[in-house]
């Protein structure tokens, strides 16, 4: 790569510095989309993204509301028996006793379609009672395939340029597998985390794992590429023994 023509330096120069743009933007977007909304609501690293696959089974739409925003709404003889309701499997039977809550405390309100969530009738309560199950499956689908086709055309960009540096053998044969180990462990530990939710930390890894190997390969490169060979020489440690 030392001896690379212009031309050659300029098209590896090009596909480095639009490749570092994208992955600190998507470094961006993950912490805006999934880390720092997650991170408001008092959740560390790990339980965010188990919340986003395996979702929050330990309560449902309505209880959450009924036990914060809109606990002002119900008394506690009336939660008492919302909560008798949902843990009898709020069923259509037992919907005759919580009616009048509704209608007296909370169709006022919830009478339109949209958002706030209509509340006038047995279903649309029901609807409010679903677990929150996390990411749906056709959604994991269509994001499986399009990480999986995508963000390995990208690794294949950057490892076909630092397979050509001059580091240690070895290193580079690590440092070039990372990622596209990383990428599927990451994505095969969406699916079951969906299942399990202990396996979120799976999902860290992998990305974890794909970010250090793309860092790695992607300052690598760029030193071989841009630094003076005088500041190189000093990594003897990352250079083959002969050299
Ligand atoms: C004074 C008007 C008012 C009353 C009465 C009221 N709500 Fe609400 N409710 C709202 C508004 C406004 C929102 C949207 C608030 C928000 O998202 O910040 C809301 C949101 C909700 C949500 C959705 C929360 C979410 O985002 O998941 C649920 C569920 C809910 N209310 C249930 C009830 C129930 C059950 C009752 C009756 C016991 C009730 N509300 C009574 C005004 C009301």
């Amino acid at each position: 790569m030392r001896n690379y023509k212009l031309s050659e330096k300029v098209f590896a120069s090009a596909v480095l510095i639009v490749l570092g743009i994208g992955f600190f933007l998507a470094f961006v977007y993950l912490y805006a989309s999934e880390i720092q909304p997650h991170h408001q609501k008092g959740q560390d690293l790990l339980k965010g993204v188990a919340t986003t696959y395996y979702g929050d089974r330990s309560t449902n739409r309505l209880e959450s509301a009924l036990h914060g925003k809109m606990a002002e709404n119900v008394s506690h003889e009336e939660l008492a028996k919302i909560h008798t309701w949902i843990q009898g499997g709020a069923t259509k039977a037992g919907y005759a006793e919580v009616a009048p809550i509704v209608t007296e405390n909370c169709a006022t309100c919830h009478d339109a379609a949209g958002d706030p969530p209509q509340i006038t009738n047995f279903e649309q309560l029901h609807g409010l009672v679903q677990y929150d199950t996390g990411v749906e499956i056709h959604t994991l689908a269509r994001m499986s395939h399009v990480h999986l086709l995508g963000i390995p055309l990208l690794f294949f960009m950057l490892g076909s340029f630092f397979v050509r540096t001059r580091w240690r053998e070895g290193l580079k044969a690590v440092l070039v597998a990372m990622p596209f180990f990383g990428v599927l462990f990451d994505i095969a530990h969406w699916w079951i985390t969906k299942r399990y939710e202990s396996a979120a930390l799976g999902i860290i890894f992998g990305g974890a794992t794909m970010g250090l190997g793309f860092a790695g390969q992607w300052w690598l490169t760029a030193a071989e590429l841009w630094l003076p060979e005088r500041i190189v020489v000093h990594w003897r440690w990352l250079l083959p023994k002969s050299e």
